[in-house]
């Protein structure tokens, strides 16, 4: 997968692939974290709900803030009717608020769900 994607991306962007969270629980996780964060200009992943606040709070401990645009989360939602009349997929956001992941995603910038 990931030699598949580096081969459609500039030579000048490097892949570096974490191991999901279930491989790595609890202090595995954030060891690595604290290993890619650093060196990372970006960061794309799928994380379940209830890692993206620690996610969130690792990169601000790495990177002393958790800037707009750096961390992409692929949200995993049931897409039901596709066209956001539903709620089937709902997705909380920062502030406390809702949106739909079928309209609006299923990628959010990890801002744009946690505080
Ligand atoms: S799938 Fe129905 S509102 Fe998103």
């Amino acid at each position: 997968m990931e030699s598949a994607l580096a081969a459609q991306l500039p030579l000048a962007v490097e892949v570096r692939t974490g191991e999901p969270w279930a491989a790595l629980p609890g202090a595995g996780w954030e060891t690595q974290l604290s290993e890619l964060l650093p060196w990372a200009d970006a960061l794309c992943g799928i994380i379940p709900a209830p890692h993206r606040q620690t996610l969130a709070e690792a990169i601000r401990r790495h990177r002393f803030r958790l800037e707009p645009g750096y961390a992409q989360v692929w949200v995993e939602a049931d897409l039901v009717c596709g066209v956001g009349a539903c709620l089937a997929c709902a997705v909380e956001v920062s502030g406390g608020g809702v949106t739909r992941a079928c309209v609006h995603g299923p990628v959010f910038d990890l801002v744009r769900l946690c505080t």
